[in-house]
């Protein structure tokens, strides 16, 4: 089955990139990408400086593609009646009410796609889940199509993303591996094909690799999670590290000689953040024990403390440093983002540091080259602080004069380049992502 029109529900973070870049490599294919924001869409279609997402080279590929064979549309009716092939790319965060609170996937977005696509399909689909869900969704989605259409055949078929934000462009022009899982049926192995062909275009074949759906679905959940788990290892060996003189950077660089483990993934740092992996993580652990296996479940949840714990672990140090109160001390918070070259900052351990300072009586000033003070103040608000009032901002041209501004101390909480460039001269600094050489150190994760 030859593709001709794809449909994308979902124009965030995964959606936009990956379907740019799928429009780029097959100009014989017309993707349309559909979202329920039609103020994110509006960015899409506006100036590439302002598209609704920082990633490096997405806006090249953008240029080349949009309006050739990719289009950003509010129309999400006539986007599924045309297309053979339907993506859904929208978010699974952890559920925040009901059964599996705090813990299992929430599955609404993808509910709704689902009733969205039964609801305007016309012909027979080919239903790619990208989000990352829990496994045995496609089951679920499969039943929604059914209930709620009559004589069309929709074939589910599993291709998460392994993309990293910062670097998605490069990681989906030569990604270490594409996953496709469909059923073991001949339809199902149509529909494998149909997006086979479609990767085959930029994509060796060797490093396409097609599974059962189920395999699929779990591989994503455990992909994250096992990279999560690697920096959270490392980050328990840092505590162990300040106390015995070790250096964890010389710990992580020993360790990963070994070609068994590897170099990657092994830095220290103040936690990971981003939507994904404590998420992906806790419907791993919700996952387990729903099927009982209390023992594997709570061998998965002790990452995300790990996690919750370096994040306190480096507040402390700061709070500990002013002798346990932070009353008058005004503290520069150097990043906001989870990582740097995005201007995503779900989850990042920033949140939770800024949050613990300020209970302890600290004024921030927070800088980051691609989070607004608006975003800032609206994530301190869904962490339910009630300090928004302590928070300020520092523009790009303060962070030139950084050193004269009168700081009590610095925090390095993303390893943003334009960062190790600054002198602190004598201020205390905190640096929690191990980016600075030369400036004087009181504390570094690990020393
Ligand atoms: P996102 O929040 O950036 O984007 C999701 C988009 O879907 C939003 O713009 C939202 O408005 C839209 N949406 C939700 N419900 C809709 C509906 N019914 N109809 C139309 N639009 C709807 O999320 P994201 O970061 O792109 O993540 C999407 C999925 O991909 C998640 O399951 C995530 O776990 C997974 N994932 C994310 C990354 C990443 O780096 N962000 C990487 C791999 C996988
Ligand atoms: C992660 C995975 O790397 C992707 O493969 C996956 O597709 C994605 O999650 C997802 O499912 O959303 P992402 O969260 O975008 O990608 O970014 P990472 O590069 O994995 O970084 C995650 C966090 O870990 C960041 O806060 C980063 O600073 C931190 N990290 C990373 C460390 O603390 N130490 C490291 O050695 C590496």
């Amino acid at each position: 089955m030859k593709i001709k029109n794809i449909c994308c529900i979902g124009a965030g973070y995964v959606g936009g990139p990956t379907m740019a870049v799928i429009a780029l490599k097959c100009p014989h294919i017309n993707v349309t990408v559909v979202d329920a924001n039609t103020k994110r869409i509006e960015s899409w279609n506006g100036p590439l400086e302002k598209i609704p997402i920082y990633e490096p080279g997405l806006a090249d590929v953008i240029s080349e593609a949009r309006g050739r064979n990719l289009f950003f549309s509010n129309d999400l009716k006539s986007a599924i009646e045309k297309s053979e092939m339907i993506f859904m790319a929208v978010n699974t965060p952890t559920k925040t009410e009901g059964e599996g609170e705090g813990m299992a996937a929430d599955l609404r977005y993808i509910e709704a796609c689902a009733k969205d696509i039964a609801k305007y399909s016309k012909s027979d689909k080919i239903v790619v889940e990208k989000s990352t869900v829990p496994i045995r969704t496609a089951e679920k989605i499969k039943e929604i199509l059914e209930e709620n259409s009559s004589n069309i055949h929709f074939e589910i078929i599993s291709n998460p993303e392994f993309l990293a934000e910062g670097t998605a462009i490069q990681d989906l022009f030569k990604s270490d591996r594409v996953l496709i899982g469909g059923d073991e049926t001949e339809s199902g192995q149509k529909a494998v094909q149909a997006l086979v062909d479609i990767y085959a275009n930029w994509i060796p074949k060797e490093k396409i690799l097609t599974t059962n759906v189920w395999s699929s679905e779990l591989a994503k959940l455990a992909s994250n999670s096992m990279l999560a788990q690697r920096i959270s290892s490392v980050n328990s060996l840092s505590a162990l590290c300040e106390k015995t003189g070790a250096d964890i950077d010389e710990l992580s660089k020993a360790i990963g000689m070994d070609h068994r483990i590897g170099p990657k993934f092994l830095k220290a740092s103040v936690g990971f953040g981003g939507s994904c992996f404590q998420k992906d993580i806790l419907n791993l652990v919700y996952l387990c024990k729903y099927y009982g296996l209390d023992e594997v479940a709570e061998y998965w949840h002790q990452v995300v403390k790990i996690n919750d714990y370096q994040k306190d672990r480096f507040a402390q140090k700061i709070i500990d440093h002013f002798g346990g109160d932070l009353s008058g001390k005004t503290i520069a918070i150097l990043g906001w983002a989870f990582k740097a070259n995005t201007n995503d900052s779900r989850e990042s351990a920033s949140i939770m540091i800024s949050e613990t300072l300020l209970q302890c009586g600290a004024k921030l000033i927070v800088f980051d080259p691609q989070v607004s003070l608006k975003q800032i103040l609206s994530d301190l608000k869904n962490y339910k602080s009630s300090f928004d009032s302590n928070i300020y901002d520092l523009n790009k041209k303060d962070l030139q004069s950084f050193d004269k501004k009168e700081f009590d101390c610095v925090a390095i909480t993303t390893e943003w380049d334009e960062f190790k460039k600054l002198n602190f001269g004598e201020l205390p600094l905190f640096d929690g992502r191990r980016i600075i050489a030369g400036n004087k150190i009181t504390y570094k994760i690990g020393s």
